[in-house]
């Protein structure tokens, strides 16, 4: 497709400017002669051309309103359009963030029920509101563990971490100073709990569980790992970006876990990607809730106010009081639904999984054959040995038939994975037409692998080289190109 400076025909407008009015002064008696330009190559294309352009440039972008975008570990749900309406009032949007405390006492009244909500849903204390993004919340997370082991006036080197966690955790751990160990996977796809038992020592802050995995798989021994890190004074962290397969039907802190953080760009209603903004609020248990970040929203009678009045906090980690507008929808989304409808979700976000476990068992081969939670994890290991296709061929092909493509390679300890996870939002034709779809490459794989791998045939651009575009993205045009 051709940029809009490649449309751009000398002359071409798409508006008039009406004559001038008052007198005209010379530009160059209002700027400086040296600040003037004789040309400055601004695209001129008429209004049409213009509309056309965007137009089509909107066309090929793929969005969860354009369809099924089976992403796993990123729970790219559909989010009811109700909660962007509100998070959309003048009320929120037009805030000022020094607005006096009087002015805003339903903002903050939002702030400090939204986060009497996440710790009811999660089973903690008390929870901030001020990270980010999820892998921010993990900081943060891991700065209380580290003031909370100052204060006891113990100095712990480690955090623990499973090899199939995210790639933040250990980057998150890092930051903060600890070295990382990493705890083996067994052959169920849970953590190792003698290789934990090992690695559990007295210099070990604690352990950075994602439950459920990122395998889509549940911690089945999850209460002898809290008591194993617990014995030896640990902490146990939940990394709950995953927290579709379990909002209202278990609580983590019922499950030991003593410090959370949610990604309310994932589960709580607000689009997960493309770098917009995101929430990764974190909650605590009772004995660490001095820690938390400031300034925090306090109710005095019936009165909100800020207060930075918490001696032991870890400090601020974002200005003001993090993305306010996330936390607007992830409010509107909880009021909403209920708690019915909370538990609804995780029922069906993992009956939807399953069935497409199900479904596509026997075209491909599963990387652990368990019940999964909200995505699950197949490997193309079968593919690849039968017909020489990769699993990146096979997610090639799928754009071909209109489908985003499922996440692959990851988690790193399954070879050729994909991972699926189709969430709650979809329906079962939806999941029919997709299943059809994955089943109809296995076949292409084995009697045409080819096609398979020369795959994208379809789309505006075919395979580009990933590192390059990663690495050196050419994504700007430079205005004295060409000069
Ligand atoms: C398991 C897990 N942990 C942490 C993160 C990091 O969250 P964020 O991308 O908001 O930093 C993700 C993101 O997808 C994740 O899947």
């Amino acid at each position: 497709m051709e940029l809009i400076f490649e449309k751009s025909r000398p002359g071409r407008a798409a508006g008039t400017v009406p004559a001038s009015d008052v007198p005209e002064t010379a530009l160059e008696r209002l700027i400086g002669p040296e600040l003037l330009r004789d040309t400055l190559n601004l695209p001129e294309l008429a209004e049409v051309d213009i509309v056309r352009h965007y137009t089509r440039l909107s066309r090929r972008n793929f969005g969860v309103d354009v369809g099924f975008y089976p992403l796993g570990s990123c729970t790219m749900k559909y989010n009811p359009k109700i909660n962007e309406r509100v998070a959309g009032l003048d009320g929120f949007t037009a805030l000022h963030p020094y607005a006096p405390e009087a002015f805003v006492q339903g903002n903050l009244q939002l702030l400090y029920e939204l986060a009497g909500y996440l710790s009811e849903i999660c089973g903690m204390a008390d929870f901030t509101l001020q990270p980010a993004a999820g892998a921010h919340g993990e900081l943060t997370g891991v700065m209380i563990i580290k003031k909370h082991f100052e204060r006891k006036g113990q100095r712990r080197s480690t955090i623990l971490i499973p090899d199939t966690a995210h790639g933040t955790n250990p980057a998150s751990v890092a930051l903060c100073g600890f070295q990382v160990a990493t705890v083996r996977s067994d052959a169920e796809g849970g953590v190792d709990v003698g290789h934990l038992r090992e690695l559990m020592t007295k210099d070990v802050a604690g352990l950075m569980l994602t439950n459920p995995n990122t395998l889509g798989l549940f911690e089945r021994n999850i209460e002898e790992v809290a008591h194993i890190v617990h014995r030896k004074g640990g902490l146990l962290y939940c990394d709950g970006a995953n927290a579709n397969a379990l909002v209202g039907v278990t609580r983590p802190g019922d499950l030991g876990f003593d410090i959370i953080q949610l990604n309310l760009h994932k589960t709580f209603s607000t689009p997960h990607g493309c770098g917009g903004p995101g929430s990764g609020p974190v909650g605590v248990k009772r004995h660490l809730v001095p820690f938390l970040p400031v300034p925090r929203v306090v109710k005095r009678g019936r009165r909100y106010r800020w207060s930075e009045d918490f001696p032991h906090s870890i400090g601020r980690v974002r200005s003001f009081y993090g993305n306010f507008n996330v936390m607007v929808k992830a409010y509107a989304y909880i009021r909403s639904i209920g708690a019915a409808g909370m538990r609804r979700v995780s029922e069906n976000a993992v009956l939807n999984a399953n069935y497409i476990k199900e479904r596509l068992r026997g075209h491909y081969q599963l990387a652990y054959d368990r019940t999964c939670m909200h995505e699950c994890v197949f490997t193309g290991e079968k593919q690849l040995r039968e017909s020489g296709v990769h699993t990146t061929d096979i997610a090639k092909r799928l754009l071909d038939y209109g489908y985003h493509p499922p996440t692959i390679y990851f988690p790193l300890i399954v070879r050729e994975a994909i991972m699926i996870e189709p969430t709650e939002t979809e329906s079962k034709e939806t999941l029919d037409e997709f299943c059809e779809a994955m089943i109809s490459i296995a076949r292409e794989a084995r009697e045409n692998p080819d096609l398979v791998r020369s795959a994208p045939l379809t789309t505006p651009v075919r395979r580009l080289d990933d590192v390059l575009a990663a690495r050196k993205p050419d994504v700007c045009w430079t205005v004295c190109q060409g000069e």
